[in-house]
């Protein structure tokens, strides 16, 4: 078991995402590149959903995929900040919203707005984990979803922006930089939650940086950059900065660039068809490859 990462600050992380709207597609790297990655399972997926929930839809880029995707499905968007729903509102013209339903609302993905079992389709690139408890955030998801299903996310892992943690580290014993939960304490939040059939992999992905300032200013922009509990408030000291982006050195590498390490997990699971299917697992019993993806539910 690994360590309890602390949980961000709900209030802050909002307020963040909140000021990051309107810059967040131009730095928004990573997130789109895993976006896409998820993207692509949907193709091996035999089911068409005519419901879906994007969850956590920041700007609305995964929407706007989703509907496309399936041009028939009514697509809800839905994200804690409002000028996130906003965004993605504006990518939908007003015929396609009107002529296929599509939803944007703001709200918390621990307390669905949602009656139960409203969506087929679950998909959330890169938000559970800025939940403060995620158990409550599968079982929410559980409870929207429709028997039959299914729920696909991406989440972060712990060794995700170790480079920058490690220079803070060497500087000072703050917490700098967001801390995330071991892909097999997020695989026993589904299943205590009783999705059925969960499946994970991981992959690490890394972003190469001229300069360590510009991974910072990046990370800023996109929102919720820091909202640990356990953060230091107040303006880091040049003196300070100028350590941690000496630190970020020891890490150049031979072509001289800096890297920027990911973990990213990908999980899916689904609500089974009768609840008796979805049988209590122990802690850790979910597959790791993408084959019950590809050769259930056709
Ligand atoms: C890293 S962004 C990802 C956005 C989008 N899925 C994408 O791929 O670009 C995370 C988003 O999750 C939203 N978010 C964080 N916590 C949330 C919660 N509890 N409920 C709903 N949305 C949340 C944030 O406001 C932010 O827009």
């Amino acid at each position: 078991m690994s360590n309890t990462p602390l949980r961000p600050d709900k209030r802050q992380m909002r307020a963040a995402f909140e000021q990051s709207a309107a810059h967040y597609d131009a730095v928004a790297i990573l997130q789109r590149e895993v976006a896409d990655r998820l993207l692509e399972r949907l193709d091996l997926l035999k089911m068409t959903p005519a419901t879906i929930l994007d969850l956590g839809s920041g700007t609305g880029y995964c929407s706007e995929k989703l509907a496309t995707h399936y041009p028939r499905a009514r697509i809800t968007a839905l994200d804690l900040a409002d000028t996130m729903v906003q965004r993605s509102r504006g990518r939908f013209s007003r015929w396609s919203r009107l002529r296929r339903g599509h939803q944007f609302v703001c709200g918390d993905a621990e307390a669905l707005p949602f009656a139960d079992q409203s969506f087929d389709m679950l998909f959330s690139n890169l938000t559970i984990q800025w939940g403060s408890d995620l158990e409550t955030t599968f079982s929410e998801m559980k409870r929207v979803l429709r028997p039959g299903g299914v729920v696909l996310y991406t989440t972060l892992g712990p060794d995700t922006l170790r480079e920058l943690r490690a220079s803070w580290a060497a500087v000072d014993e703050g917490v700098h930089v967001n801390t995330f939960l071991d892909m097999h304490d997020v695989g026993d939040a589904m299943l205590r939650a009783r999705l059925a059939e969960p499946v994970m992999d991981m992959e690490h992905l890394t972003i190469t940086y001229e300069e360590a300032m510009t991974l910072m200013r990046d990370l800023k922009t996109l929102g919720a950059h820091n909202v640990n509990p356990g953060r230091r408030h107040g303006l880091t000291s040049p003196k300070k900065l100028k350590s941690v982006l000496g630190a970020y050195e020891q890490f150049r590498r031979s072509d001289g660039l800096l890297p920027a390490s990911y973990e990213v997990v990908y999980g899916h699971a689904w609500r089974a068809e009768q609840e008796d299917e979805a049988s209590p697992h122990s802690p850790g019993e979910f597959a790791f490859s993408l084959d019950r993806l590809r050769g259930n539910h056709e």
